[in-house]
């Protein structure tokens, strides 16, 4: 009886999984779009599982597969989901048809709550939300914040000198630490006391670290965003009292304080004086409460401390094995520093063309986010192949796929800054490592002002170069985040005044 019963669930069980499949494939079909036919059910996230590879580069197997092809359809268990490789259909997702495709593709379980940000908000909170951050990255805002940013790198520098077994040890798990100083003091400010053992660090590893339980819990929520609720999934718990604690006890030491520091502080700070925010024509209302605003602290910490530390970690590893752009950018890097006395202003530092150029470069080779996803939430058709997406699809779009295409970019994997030289025609519209669209990166000024502080002052005092390891281009298991594995950089002191 038992066995029976066992085995008429079973039976049931494998028809229904057999029945999503093909469902699956036919829904694609009738649109005339190619259905990736590996795995039916789960597509690329079973061969993210069972590859051990991250899942940009899954991404990028069907990208070379599929060439030519505006789309593919990809098996999402109960959701209808799309690979988009035709660039111009790309460019239409995340910025022409915005109306379509406001949706991040990511509903967050309620007692998430610093998962309640600018990142995973939709609609009208996050509009609401954007205006509201927005005002932190103006240029005058970062022209204020920036010396925040010298102070971090001229202490790792000194951080560094004091520690000569980092100059052997992982160089990505040592730029963490500058970015942390650095995305710490921006959000909290500049303490004196020594920064880069800060608790804080072991909140942005946690967050940024790529281990099967996160990478689970985001295939869940990408995929059954239902089943993932019903499960109670979270992304940002575990340090949930914490942060929210240090959050409020800076937000209180500075109303006593009355100075301006101009970091994310002080803006939280103006925010909760100012009320509760509003949007006129929409009525949305979002309190500043400690919580939201520790939640909107917990993107900049999510975003400031990894990625960044891959660009400078990308640059490091291409000037490491490059040695006349090396060269070239230490001769840009030294000028600057004796002319002014190596005192490196937000003036000096955007004046640095070529320190521009390299790390746009290292953002095209390995940009941190590999691709993107968005939620269609209005019926539309793609341009290329005239493929009709309804309400409910998922959307993925390649970053690091457009960046290799040797149509977008020519001899893709040569590490080449002047392809970003003024007047060289490199395809802005397909370079994309911070997004596309009214949805790109709020940060991405920010980012760059970070990332070049850490590489001029680093390299004012040491010079690299590029231990390969073993294995061919490798990068770890994660599920957004591109990070090559593959080689690792030494660090070695030059003689400078
Ligand atoms: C090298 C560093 C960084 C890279 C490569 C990066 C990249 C990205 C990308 C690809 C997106 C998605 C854009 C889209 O969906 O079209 C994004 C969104 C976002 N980033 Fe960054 N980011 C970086 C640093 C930062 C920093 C430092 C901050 C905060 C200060 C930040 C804040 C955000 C926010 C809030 C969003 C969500 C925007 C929205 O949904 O409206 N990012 N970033
Ligand atoms: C993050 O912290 C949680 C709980 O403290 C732990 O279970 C998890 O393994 C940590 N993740 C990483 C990547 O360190
Ligand atoms: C506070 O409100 C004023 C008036 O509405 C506005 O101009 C200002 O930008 C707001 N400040 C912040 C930090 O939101
Ligand atoms: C660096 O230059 C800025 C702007 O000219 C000035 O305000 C600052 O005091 C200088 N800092 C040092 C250490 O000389």
């Amino acid at each position: 009886m038992f066995l029976l019963i066992t085995l008429v669930i079973s039976i049931t069980v494998l028809l229904y999984v057999y029945f999503i499949g093909k469902n699956n494939e036919r829904y694609w079909k009738n649109r005339g779009v190619k259905f990736y036919s590996k795995n039916k059910v789960t597509g690329i996230f079973w061969d993210f599982f069972t590859q051990n590879s991250a899942l940009f580069e899954v991404f990028g197997d069907l990208y070379k597969q599929y060439k030519g092809e505006p789309a593919v359809g990809v098996g999402a268990v109960l959701t209808p989901s799309l690979f988009v490789i035709d660039p111009e259909n790309v460019q239409h997702i995340l910025q022409t048809d915005f109306n379509s495709f406001y949706h991040r593709g990511i509903d967050i379980t309620e007692s998430d709550r610093l998962a309640d940000n600018i990142l995973f908000m939709n609609g009208p909170r996050w509009k609401l939300m954007r205006q509201n951050m927005t005002p932190l990255f103006t240029s005058a805002k970062l022209k204020n914040m920036y010396y925040i940013m010298d102070k971090s790198a001229q202490d790792f520098v000194t951080y560094l000198k004091e520690h000569p077994k980092l100059w052997e040890g992982d160089c990505f798990e040592t730029l963490l630490t500058f970015c942390n100083a650095a995305v710490c003091g921006a959000i909290f400010g500049i303490g004196t006391e020594s920064i880069f053992d800060s608790p804080f660090l072991k909140v942005a590893k946690n967050l940024s670290g790529g281990n099967f339980k996160r990478n689970l819990a985001l295939a869940l929520i990408t995929t059954t965003p239902k089943f993932a609720k019903f499960l109670g999934l979270t992304l940002f718990k575990d340090y949930e009292d914490f942060m929210i604690k240090a959050m409020m006890d800076v937000i209180q030491q500075r109303k006593k304080e009355n100075v301006n520091r101009h970091d994310f502080a002080d803006l939280c700070l103006n925010i909760q004086k100012n009320g509760t925010m509003k949007d006129p024509t929409s009525g949305t209302e979002i309190e500043p409460t400690y919580e939201i605003l520790t939640a909107q602290a917990m993107f900049f910490l999510a975003a400031g401390v990894e990625p960044v530390a891959t660009v400078i970690f990308s640059a490091f590893m291409e000037l490491g094995r490059n040695p006349d752009i090396l060269e070239k950018l230490h001769r840009e890097i030294d000028e600057n520093f004796e002319k002014h006395n190596g005192n490196i202003t937000y003036d000096v530092i955007n004046g640095m063309e070529y320190t521009d150029k390299v790390l746009s470069e290292a953002m095209r080779i390995n940009p941190p986010i590999g691709f993107l996803s968005r939620k269609c939430v209005k019926d539309t058709v793609l341009p290329v192949g005239n493929i009709k997406v309804d309400s409910g699809t998922t959307v993925f779009t390649p970053i690091y796929d457009i960046h290799h295409d040797p149509d977008v970019y020519p001899e893709p994997h040569v590490f080449n800054p002047e392809r970003f030289a003024k007047g060289n025609k490199h395809s802005d519209k397909f370079y994309m490592p911070f997004g596309l669209g009214n949805r790109m990166c709020i940060g991405e000024r920010y980012a760059k002002l970070q990332m070049a502080a850490g590489l001029v002052h680093v390299l004012r005092h040491f010079t690299v170069k590029t231990k390969e390891l073993k294995t061919a281009t490798k990068f770890k298991q994660h599920f957004v985040n591109v990070r090559p594995v593959s080689a690792d950089v030494l660090i070695i002191p030059r003689n400078v005044k």
